[in-house]
């Protein structure tokens, strides 16, 4: 798919915007806190309705009104269309091709992207929360039910401690956890498979991509690591049975706490450089490159699930690369892959290899060519 423009108003500090962006390759430039990030982020939440830098919608809105608005025309395989976003007090209203669609998850992933920022070495290195949440962000774009299943999960799981909670140091009525525990484990085990299968997919291409990145010195592995033992072929009934085992397992012990200990909102992931747990052993540079081959074997899934390929937005990371990453990165996307980059100087990023770009100029929420 191939962004061919985008409109902005009181986005951010952008009080009024129209680029076309006829390019495969786009550059924006220009120094720190001019809105490089912004636009970019712009993009991302045309494609998913919410930024991948903040929960709070209200953020996105221009100190300067009350409402904002982002826009966009995008090229797809059986046609064009045009994307509208509104954020305002009242929430916010998508349209595409003009009408109004009544639920977003009918907008979400009109258009697909893949952002790599700085802030993505933390897939490898942060805490298990943040592997979930890329994880489902990643999953939701290309399955939306995924995302109504997450929400379910999430209910339950929130009634269910409520319960453990209350119930705290009595045996009250504990026949009502045998019922919150059938419809965790009921909506926890389609999670499940969903993770497994989506992590399967990005191991197989999440490994040729980093072999290809390190000259084939380095091999990557990517383990699915549930909350509690399962086998990977195992049908959804037999994991049914077993987050169920679980759950009884470690019943006593919730009850003492208070808290759910069992399911999909305990799971990780562990990521293997040559057979070492990249988070504890990988250097700086391997994780690094870790987090890029995850964010680059996305785009091939996404071309895998939606037969066509996203965006790819590089948020100020290419300067952190070295010239042989940059290269491969470079060199395997622009012939397929529509690209947005922001950097600060052009110094550091390899523009011979940007055949085709366009050079923008980004200053105080302007952008000119
Ligand atoms: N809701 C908002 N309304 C108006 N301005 C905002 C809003 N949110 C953020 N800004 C401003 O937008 C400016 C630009 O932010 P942005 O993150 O896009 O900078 P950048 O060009 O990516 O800089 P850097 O090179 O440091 O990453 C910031 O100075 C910030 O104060
Ligand atoms: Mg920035």
């Amino acid at each position: 798919m191939f962004l061919t423009s985008i409109q902005l108003q009181n986005y951010r500090n952008y009080y009024e915007l129209d680029l076309q962006t006829p390019n495969k390759v786009n550059v924006f430039l220009g120094p720190n806190a001019q809105g490089k990030t912004n636009l970019l982020e712009a993009i991302f939440v045309l494609a998913l309705s919410k930024s991948h830098r903040t929960s709070k919608d209200k953020e996105l809105i221009g100190w300067q009104g009350d409402s904002a608005r982002i826009a966009g025309g995008v090229d797809k395989k059986y046609g064009s269309v045009k994307l509208d976003l509104l954020f305002s007090a009242q929430g916010k209203k998508a349209r595409i091709n003009g009408l109004e669609q009544r639920k977003l998850s009918d907008f979400i992933g009109s258009v697909n992207v893949v952002m790599f920022a700085p802030e993505d070495l933390e897939i490898v290195k942060g805490t298990p929360g943040v592997r979930r949440r890329f994880l489902d962000m990643e999953i939701g774009q290309v399955q939306p039910g995924y995302l109504h299943t997450l929400q379910q999960y999430g209910k339950v799981l929130q009634q269910r401690n409520n319960f453990l909670k209350a119930s705290y140091g009595g045996s009250a009525n504990l026949t009502m956890l045998d019922v919150w525990n059938m419809q965790l484990a009921e909506h926890g085990v389609k999670i499940m498979k969903k993770r497994k299968h989506f992590i399967h997919k990005l191991q197989t291409y999440a490994e040729q991509i980093h072999s290809g990145i390190t000259n084939g010195t380095e091999q990557l592995k990517i383990d699915y690591r549930p909350s509690f033992d399962t086998d990977a072929l195992q049908d959804e009934s037999v994991l049914f049975d077993q987050f169920m085992i679980k759950l009884t397992q470690v019943k006593d012990q919730e009850i003492r706490r208070g808290v759910t200990l069992a399911g999909p909102h305990r799971d990780d992931l562990a990521f293997f450089i040559n057979g070492k747990e990249a988070h504890i052993f990988g250097s700086q540079g391997q994780q690094r490159t870790t987090a890029l081959s995850l964010k680059l074997a996305e785009i091939e899934l996404i071309n895998e699930e939606i037969g066509e390929y996203p965006l790819l937005l590089l948020d100020d990371v290419l300067s952190e690369l070295d010239q042989n990453r940059q290269t491969q990165l470079i060199e395997t996307f622009q012939s397929k892959v529509q690209t947005f980059i922001t950097t600060t100087g052009l110094e550091s990023v390899n523009v011979s290899r940007l055949q085709d770009a366009g050079i923008y100029h980004v200053q105080g929420g302007r952008v000119t060519r």
